[in-house]
């Protein structure tokens, strides 16, 4: 444990304390897919985004569709912060500091923020916090694995919602849950002709989940750091911004970068807000690797690569050549699963087997996305742990 977990083991400590943890761990999943039973919530509907509008009409037919279940999620994010500062100052201070801030994020994204907040009647500093809490509390599981046929798959499980608020009667993260009604997939058009899909929370703006079809896959995990995403955020909020927003990268890399390569150099060398991890397929044999960011640069890029036997890279929210901290190892049950299905009958079918393995799947698992770039295809489930189940 040489860096800084700090923030796993605050949430440790915190759920430990409401309840006993036996490692819920499970031998590899078969026949999950179609997904069906008590570990499918829910299918994902479809939206298009239309680049040509400005951006603040963009969201409005999703965001009048969504609307309750935005307001309640952040409510519920207000109760939280009012039972930890129960002056309710810390809610002044959003509703009066926050909406400052929306100027001095890049455009598209403050004017895509204020027409969803004018949309839903959320205060405009509360959908600024929606908008960048996620930098802080994602933990996640992706794969890129390339099957014998040369073909690029892409999972992910997306894992939101650490220590905000255990729930101790329902053993359920309380944001974990009433995040699941946003979940979305996107069709951002322009020219009427899709230029990227993406998985997403309704009312969040940047992209941890997407495909440029035919082109590439791309995820984000959070990457926990002493350098983390606290001082990169605090030091935007005081004026100094020469770093880009994680998620906001992502979103531009979809929309821009026309090749694996160009999309692979935006992410490995555009500075940052925060440490991070990104997960790229590509198109062709060999086109898929894990880039792992310091806020500065590129550390470590890890790509598949056939004639060392390495024919997926599997991220979690460890520096792959680090152990996992013990409280939160997803990687090896992950890689075990993996290594047990076999490059020659690996599919999204069988991905989403090693996804729904626990405690790959988990009690803060929000969404399952499978992507299959040759097909221009993405997938989403919305997703549910019955006990016993890891809380992450
Ligand atoms: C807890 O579970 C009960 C019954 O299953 C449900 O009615 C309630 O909405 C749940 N609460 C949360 C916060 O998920
Ligand atoms: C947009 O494309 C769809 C088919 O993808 C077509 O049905 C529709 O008419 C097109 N709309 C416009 C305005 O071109
Ligand atoms: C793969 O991506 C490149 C762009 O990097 C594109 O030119 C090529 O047509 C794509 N290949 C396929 C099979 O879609
Ligand atoms: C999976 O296989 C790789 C490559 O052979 C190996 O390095 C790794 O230790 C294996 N992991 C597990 C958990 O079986
Ligand atoms: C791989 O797939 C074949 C059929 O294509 C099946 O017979 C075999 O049991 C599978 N192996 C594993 C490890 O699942």
């Amino acid at each position: 444990m040489g860096h800084c977990n700090c923030l796993i083991l605050a949430a440790l400590i915190y759920v430990a304390s409401t309840q006993f943890i036996p490692p819920f761990t499970e031998d590899c999943r078969a026949e999950m897919y179609p997904p069906k039973g008590p570990t499918f919530k829910g299918a994902v509907s479809w939206y298009t985004v239309d680049l040509d509008l400005p951006p603040s009409k963009r969201w409005t037919a999703l965001i009048t569709d969504k609307k309750a279940d935005l307001v309640s999620v952040i409510q519920a994010i207000k109760d939280l912060a009012n039972a930890f500062v129960p002056s309710g100052r810390l809610i002044e201070l959003v509703d009066i500091t926050l909406p400052l801030m929306v100027d001095t994020l890049p455009n598209p994204y403050g004017d895509e923020i204020k027409g969803i907040a004018a949309v839903s009647g959320v205060p405009l500093g509360e959908v600024v916090l929606f908008n960048i809490f996620y930098e802080v509390f994602t933990v996640c599981t992706s794969v890129v694995a390339e099957d014998d046929k040369g073909n690029l798959l892409h999972g992910r499980n997306l894992d939101f919602g650490l220590f905000m608020g255990w729930d101790v009667k329902n053993k359920s993260w309380i944001i974990s849950e009433k995040l699941k009604p946003l979940v979305v997939n996107l069709d951002f058009k322009r020219n009427n002709q899709t230029v990227f899909k993406s998985t997403n929370f309704a009312g969040y703006v940047g992209m941890l989940t997407g495909i440029k079809p035919h082109i590439f896959t791309l995820t984000m995990n959070e990457r926990f750091s002493l350098d983390g995403g606290y001082i990169g955020i605090l030091e935007w909020i005081l004026g100094k911004r020469d770093g880009m927003w994680m998620s906001f990268l992502t979103r531009s890399v979809l929309e821009n970068a026309n090749s694996y390569e160009e999309a692979k150099a935006l992410l490995a060398q555009t500075k940052l807000l925060a440490p991070a991890y990104f997960i790229l397929g590509g198109n062709q044999t060999g086109q898929g690797c894990i880039i792992t960011r310091s806020r500065l640069l590129s550390i470590d890029i890890l790509e598949i690569d056939l004639k060392l036997g390495r024919w997926y890279v599997l991220e979690t929210n460890y520096d792959h050549w680090k152990e996992p901290l013990f409280l939160d190892d997803r990687r090896t049950p992950a890689m075990k699963c993996m290594n047990q299905t076999l490059q020659k009958n690996i599919s999204l079918k069988t991905m989403y087997d090693v996804l729904s393995t626990k405690p790959v799947l988990n009690k803060l698992t929000t969404y399952t996305t499978l992507m299959q770039v040759s097909e221009g295809k993405l997938e989403s489930y919305i997703r549910d742990c019955p006990n016993p189940c890891m809380p992450w």
